[in-house]
């Protein structure tokens, strides 16, 4: 019987067979602004809020007053002052420290009883790796302790291309256990929001591509809705 951790976004459960498989870990992947660290701050927030489990958002770009802030402008009707700093935790790595991101992460976890982790970017964590050996190395080696640590996590990854028949994939995706694309692909005069499951290994999932939209109310995916547009 697998166990599963629900993110509690609508639609996204229904499409991933009733959430992400615990202690697995999931690469969100999408160009700039496709909602990647939205939808890793949203698993956290309806972590904490819905099903009681504390989270742990580790950045590696913005500061954490500034995740603060675009979190409570975004999500504006959500109790925050509730959450942060009691159920979610927000640090960020420091630039010069990425040796010891697992020991960092072991102190949150084991102190906070910490079972969701969002690490934003892997992007920002590969350029402190003169190599792609030393990286896949450093990154497998994460992934285990996450594990370990019964945890479940989502990382993003900077992807800027808008096609499905990409045939060009980073390491992180053959590492990873899970993989979920975002894209914002031209529709007419507009774009439109699709987010698209590509593995997720243990479990059956949606292959479908399904169009979303970002509220003050968290993301909206619409897993029923037919997916029109140029994305090929
Ligand atoms: N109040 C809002 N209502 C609807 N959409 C919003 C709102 N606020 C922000 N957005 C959308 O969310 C996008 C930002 O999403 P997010 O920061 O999660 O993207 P990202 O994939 O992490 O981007 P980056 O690669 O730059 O880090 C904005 O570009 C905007 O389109
Ligand atoms: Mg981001």
């Amino acid at each position: 019987m697998i166990e599963r951790v629900p993110s509690g976004i609508p639609g996204l459960d229904q499409l991933l067979g009733g959430g992400f498989v615990k202690k697995r870990h999931t690469i969100v992947c999408g160009g700039p602004g496709t909602g990647k660290t939205t939808l890793g701050f949203e698993y956290l927030y309806r972590g904490a809020s819905q099903y009681k489990e504390k989270g742990l958002f580790m950045s590696l770009e913005q500061s954490p007053e500034r995740i603060v802030e675009g979190a409570k402008n975004l999500f504006n009707k959500w109790e925050w002052d509730k959450h942060l700093g009691k159920n979610i935790m927000i640090t960020r790595i420091p630039l010069d420290d990425f040796n010891n991101i697992q020991d960092l992460l072991r102190e949150y976890v084991e102190g906070n009883n910490v079972k969701r982790i969002v690490i934003d970017s892997l992007t920002l964590l590969k350029l402190y790796f003169r190599n792609q050996d030393a990286y896949r190395k450093h990154l497998y080696e994460l992934l285990n302790a996450m594990g370990e640590m019964e945890c479940t996590s989502l990382m993003t990854l900077e992807k800027s291309v808008n096609k499905r028949t990409i045939t060009q994939y980073e390491i992180e995706e053959f590492i990873s256990d899970g993989i979920i694309n975002l894209y914002f692909v031209p529709k007419e005069r507009d774009r439109i929001r699709v987010l698209e499951i590509l593995k997720m290994r243990d479990t059956d999932h949606s292959t479908r591509l399904s169009p979303f939209r970002i509220t003050t109310d968290g993301l909206m995916i619409s897993p029923e809705a037919q997916m029109f547009g140029n994305i090929d």
